[in-house]
């Protein structure tokens, strides 16, 4: 645990300011699901639309943030957690700052879902459950790794020798087998925009 520090909260520019400053509310869009099952996708295609509608917006992906803030992580579960914890705090930050900021990490448990909830607030989260079946995603195989892990190749490989959970909740779900991209995209643009309009 932390001593002899002074946070220096108190005298931070307050959000609000900065909020008016880019004309939107801060947000987490929080995209969980299965290694390909869209998110990073939809996070991209999101993002695009976003900045065409004029807002200001990150995208925080975990094959990304792994070659970098958490590339000393793998995929135990110990490992998991501290990359959700981690990321979840920077999302924060840019929630705080004004910034409508798109996470995309598979999250396979509902206990890391709990602790990027209790991280960032319910204020500033939109939790959505990017949905489609291990098998589903083992057809798409677009980086080839759900054949590489059957042969052994991906330790820890989630789905398969690592758990990932049915949410128990989530703001919003989204179909990636059953939907069409921009049938998704509407969707969840159409949920973001609710949340971010400056008030
Ligand atoms: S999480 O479980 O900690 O939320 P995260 O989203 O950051 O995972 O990283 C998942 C990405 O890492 C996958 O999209 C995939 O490209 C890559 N990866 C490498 N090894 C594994 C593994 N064992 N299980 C899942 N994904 C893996």
């Amino acid at each position: 645990m932390s001593t002899n520090l002074h946070p220096t909260f108190d005298r931070m520019l307050p959000r609000e300011a900065k909020e008016r400053l880019l004309g939107q509310r801060g947000l987490v869009v929080w995209l969980y699901g299965l290694s390909g099952s869209g998110k990073s996708t939809l996070a991209h295609l999101l993002e695009r639309q976003l900045h065409e509608q004029g807002r200001f917006t990150v995208v925080l992906d975990g094959d990304n943030v792994r070659t970098g803030l958490n590339n000393n992580l793998g995929f135990s579960d110990d490992d998991r957690r501290e990359n959700i914890r981690r990321v979840a705090e920077v999302a924060r930050l840019f929630a705080q700052a004004g910034v409508v900021t798109i996470a995309s990490f598979i999250t396979p448990k509902n206990a890391l879902r709990d602790l990027a909830r209790e991280i960032v607030g319910d204020a500033d989260l939109l939790e959505v459950y990017v949905k489609a079946s291990f098998e589903t995603c083992a057809a798409r195989d677009v980086k080839g790794l759900y054949a590489k892990a059957e042969a052994g190749g991906v330790k820890q490989f989630t789905g398969r020798d690592s758990a990932f959970e049915e949410p128990d909740r989530a703001d919003l779900v989204i179909d990636t087998e059953a939907e069409s991209e921009s049938e998704s995209l509407a969707k969840l643009l159409a949920a973001v925009n609710a949340r971010i309009v400056a008030g």
